[in-house]
């Protein structure tokens, strides 16, 4: 079929480009199995997309064939953020909204534009891109890898949950989430210039944050509460956002402590709420006190362990040398990109810490698909590992060459679905 690919244009308020955006926003909710959307959630979105320039791609129907209108057989959506890489906030192109009509998958369609996009954002000098995924085997083939894991815990907080002394010279106080947003922001800032695998929040966290409006409801969330907590002199240095679950259980939507004292005042409040038995959080931090602060650490059970963040190198250089490196070295990789954007021989030299890539023609060491160089990007996998699961063509002599430059003591983390 010929299908009708486009780019809308979400400023654009003529009556057909209006449908057209109604439709691809019913496509998108379609598409993950949500409710038809109300003109309250259009609204929101459209001026979420209008801020951030997203850029919306979708496939339509022939004009005369059955069944062609507004609504796309297939959406996709990218925006320009930043990645905390390490070294430097990295430009990154993120990709969401990705679905296709049921009618018409396994034809190509997401093929074409996430290629498009791909293509589009090294034109533009953009050296990563990224995205959460919802199925873990479709990206790979497109140079994707995951590069952070989400660790979802259960705090058993019933009566007995206490937590060894610690040093908290501060305090935590509830706050509306509206009122509560700009220490939020200000927080997750200050976060995100320091977390190396954070990525920026898109404009809509205002709305989710605040508690203005709940994609899930379509109107105010009514439910959220907000905690922050002060250091001594009064400063916030850490939030919490949550809602109360089933039974005698809350749910921690969004934590971020900037201090330790902060992380563990924190669980403090939370584990000593009246009538709370369990608190559970599914972006728990891989350096989270938390187990090692309680008088007993069997109350924090692992519910999960997934995939979360997914990266794509376009740029080899660039991206290499945003990252930090461990030891001084040099070792020669060959990548491997169906797409060609990564492809090539690279000499990736590091000295106290930075890392100066070039091509070269020189033998090569290591041998791996842009899949496992994004995987390895932010260091969530050890080099040794990755070897050990058959995903690096090289000698062990080569694999302990890279691990030492390339394995990082503080693990990555990112709090940001899109
Ligand atoms: C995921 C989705 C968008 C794929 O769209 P599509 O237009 O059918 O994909 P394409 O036809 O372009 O497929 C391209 C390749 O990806 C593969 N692929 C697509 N979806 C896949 C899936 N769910 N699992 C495994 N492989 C998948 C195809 O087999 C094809 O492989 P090949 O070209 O190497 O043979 C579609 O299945 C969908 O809408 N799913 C529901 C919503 C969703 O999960 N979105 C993803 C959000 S992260």
């Amino acid at each position: 079929m010929d299908y009708d690919f486009a780019i809308l244009d979400f400023h654009d308020e003529s009556e057909e480009a209006t449908a057209r955006r109604r439709g691809w926003i019913g496509a998108v909710l379609r598409g993950f199995r949500e409710d038809r959307p109300e003109d309250a959630l259009v609204d929101r979105w459209v001026g979420h997309y209008r801020t951030d320039e997203v850029t919306v791609r979708g496939a339509w129907l022939p004009e005369d064939e059955f069944g062609a209108g507004p609504m796309p057989v297939a959406t996709y959506a990218s925006l320009d953020k930043t990645l905390n890489a390490g070294r430097e906030l990295l430009p990154l192109r993120m990709v969401t909204d990705v679905t296709t009509s049921a009618a018409h998958r396994r034809r190509g369609l997401l093929r074409r534009m996430i290629e498009d996009d791909l293509a589009d954002a090294a034109a533009q000098g953009v050296p990563m891109a990224a995205l959460t995924a919802s199925e873990t085997t479709i990206y790979g083939r497109w140079g994707f890898g995951a590069a952070t894991l989400r660790t979802g815990v259960e705090v058993d907080t019933s009566t007995g949950f206490s937590l060894r002394a610690f040093a908290d010279t501060g305090r935590v106080e509830l706050v509306e989430p509206a009122d509560a947003w700009p220490h939020v922001k200000a927080v997750f800032d200050t976060f995100h210039a320091r977390q190396r695998g954070s990525v920026e929040w898109p404009v809509q966290y205002e709305d989710m944050h605040s508690a203005a409006f709940d994609f899930e409801s379509g109107g105010a969330n009514r439910k959220l509460r907000g905690a922050v907590h002060l250091d001594a002199a009064g400063a916030v240095d850490g939030f919490v956002l949550f809602k109360p679950g089933e039974k005698q259980t809350v749910k921690v939507e969004e934590m971020v402590a900037l201090t330790p004292e902060a992380q563990l005042a924190f669980w403090s409040f939370l584990g000593h709420m009246d009538r709370v038995d369990k608190v559970t959080f599914n972006l728990f931090h891989p350096e989270d006190p938390l187990v090692w602060a309680l008088t007993d650490m069997n109350r924090v059970k692992v519910t999960e362990v997934e995939e979360f963040l997914w990266l794509r190198v376009l740029d080899v250089p660039r991206c290499l040398a945003a990252r930090p490196w461990a030891a001084d070295g040099t070792v020669v990789l060959e990548v491997d990109d169906a797409q060609g954007h990564a492809s090539g021989r690279y000499e990736v030299a590091t000295a106290e810490g930075v890392a100066a890539v070039s091509r070269t023609d020189r033998p090569v060491d290591v041998r791996l698909t842009a899949e496992t160089l994004a995987s390895l990007f932010l260091g969530e996998v050890e080099v040794r590992r990755m070897h050990h699961a058959g995903r690096l063509e090289a000698t062990e002599e080569a694999v302990a060459r890279l691990a030492a430059m390339a394995d990082l003591s503080d693990p990555p983390y990112s709090l940001t679905g899109f």
